[in-house]
């Protein structure tokens, strides 16, 4: 039997993330595409782009319950929209014949970054996960984020072979900001001292960008799974590092430290 593959789809690749709540339709049917070329066994989570960061920020919901802010009602929206987003989705692997099962976080994980509690589940086909607004314990609510997600569906779940970040508009991981950068500026592959000077727009982006992402991914190969970090305007490489194939990209190499 094929092995698993865990891939996100990044929030901003699958959404302008400046409009609220648009989606990049073009962009979302080629990942679709993408997932119905595999034979492997995919676990899809998906980000939220503007269908969360922008709600997420004005109310200020990563930081749980606030005094004298009404925040139920935006939490309510933003899970509305985050619905909304994953439908189109669902639609587009469905249109794609790929046969798909949506988990909302908010129905099963508590709690917020890599070590949120609640049982991963699991469909048959294919898994499909989001970033979402969950309950927490301490804070009342606050914000999964699909990277803390995908980092453990990549450690916990049996016979996995990598994990893949489809990200937005760069290679890969960049030595510096992607507007000073070069082709030569992409980390082909990542160390553990690796440095690079990271990009973060904190004004909409509630979870933790690419400093996020390179965190979680160097947890995972930690563990023995390897991890890709590739464009995801690109389907074919996409596609390639799902296979395992030689792809143009960050890639973190296994290590069992
Ligand atoms: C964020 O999830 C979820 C919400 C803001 C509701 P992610 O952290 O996975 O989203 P992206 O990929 O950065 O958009």
């Amino acid at each position: 039997m094929s092995g698993v593959v865990v891939v996100k789809w990044g929030g901003g690749l699958i959404t302008d993330k400046e409009r609220l709540c648009s989606a990049n339709s073009a962009i979302i049917s080629s990942l679709a595409k993408v997932a119905s070329q595999t034979s492997k066994k995919l676990v899809i989570v998906h980000g939220a782009g503007s269908f969360g960061h922008l709600k997420a920020k004005a109310g200020r919901l990563s930081e749980g319950e606030i005094e004298g802010l009404d925040q139920q009602s935006i939490i309510a929206e933003v899970r509305e929209d985050m619905l909304l987003l994953n439908t189109q989705i669902m639609e587009s692997l469905a249109m794609n014949g790929v046969d798909a099962e949506v988990f909302p976080p908010r129905d099963w994980a508590k709690g917020f970054g890599a070590d949120f509690s609640g049982e991963l589940p699991h469909h048959s086909g294919v898994t499909v996960v989001f970033g979402d607004v969950v309950d927490d314990s301490v804070q009342g609510f606050g914000i999964l984020s699909g990277d803390d997600i995908v980092a453990r569906y990549a450690i916990e779940t049996p016979g996995v072979e990598r994990l893949v970040f489809a990200i937005d508009g760069v290679d890969g991981i960049l030595r510096v900001p992607p507007n000073e950068a070069t082709p030569e500026d992409l980390i082909e592959v990542w160390a553990p001292d690796t440095e690079f000077e990271g990009v973060h727009s904190s004004n909409i982006d509630v979870t933790g960008g690419i400093r996020l992402k390179a965190d979680r991914s160097a947890l995972v190969a930690s563990h023995g799974i390897e991890v890709l970090m590739v464009n995801g305007e690109h389907p074919k490489r996409v596609l390639d590092a799902i296979e395992g194939r030689p792809v143009r990209g960050t890639r973190f190499p296994p290590s069992n430290s």
